[in-house]
């Protein structure tokens, strides 16, 4: 699978795929990511990539131009284009694990107070967001999209960072987490952990697992 991020601001993406998961991923041809400078994509001495909005609202627009020239240069047949957006579809884990079905995703990372509208018409499959809530820019939503998806896919975790026990997996939450040592400012591991008792172990993680469903910890 390729993912291929268009931004602005190359660096941040850059620098966040050096570590952890991803960047193993990466190392051991998982995934094929590639980050693109939107602004090798203008055509101008400046190298602008925003301007007016027309009405006389006030703010930068991003420019269709460089976003669509982009999406032509880097997309193979049956590419998906996401743009990051506060009013796209909210993400989640079963859109991750959709998404990662794709030969090639391309993520557009948004800035100022948005996109050309007339770029979205054209070339956009499906607007995302992270949440109800306004960042400065899309680069933390792709990033937060690709390692998310990046873990679903074969062969990225291990038997150690098993898939299966992570919360969301099959409907559950990941139960309550412990590590030595066996008292911390007195407060003891559950009794059940250091037993040695397989079934008892298991038997107390699902009624764990249960509770924190029922209260909605993690929602
Ligand atoms: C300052 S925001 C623009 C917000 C826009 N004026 C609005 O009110 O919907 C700049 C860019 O950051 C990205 N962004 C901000 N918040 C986001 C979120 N919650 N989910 C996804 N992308 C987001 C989008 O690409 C957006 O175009």
């Amino acid at each position: 699978m390729k993912i291929e991020i268009v931004t602005i601001f190359p660096e941040i993406i850059e620098n966040y795929l050096k570590f952890g998961i991803v960047n193993k991923a990466i190392k051991n041809s998982l995934v094929e990511i590639k980050v693109h400078n939107l602004r090798d994509y203008t055509n101008d001495i400046h190298k602008r990539v925003d301007d007016y909005a027309y009405g006389g609202s006030p703010g930068m627009v991003m420019k269709a131009e460089p976003l669509i020239k982009a999406v032509e240069d880097i997309s193979i047949p049956f590419a998906k284009v996401i743009l990051t957006s506060p009013k796209g579809k909210m993400f989640n884990i079963d859109l991750a694990n959709e998404l990662k079905d794709h030969d090639q995703l391309i993520m557009i990372c948004g800035r100022y107070r948005g996109v050309d509208q007339r770029f979205i018409d054209k070339c956009v499959d499906l607007e995302i967001s992270i949440g109800n809530f306004i960042l400065s820019g899309g680069e933390l939503p792709t990033l937060i999209m690709t390692e998310s998806i990046v873990r679903l896919i074969p062969g990225v975790l291990n038997s150690k960072d098993n898939l299966n026990r992570d919360s969301f997996s099959d409907g559950c939450y990941e139960e309550e987490l412990y590590t030595r040592p066996q008292v911390v400012r007195g407060i003891k591991v559950p009794e059940v952990l250091l037993s040695g008792n397989h079934s008892k172990i298991s038997q107390w993680e699902k009624s764990r697992r249960k509770k924190i469903k029922e209260e909605k910890i993690c929602k």
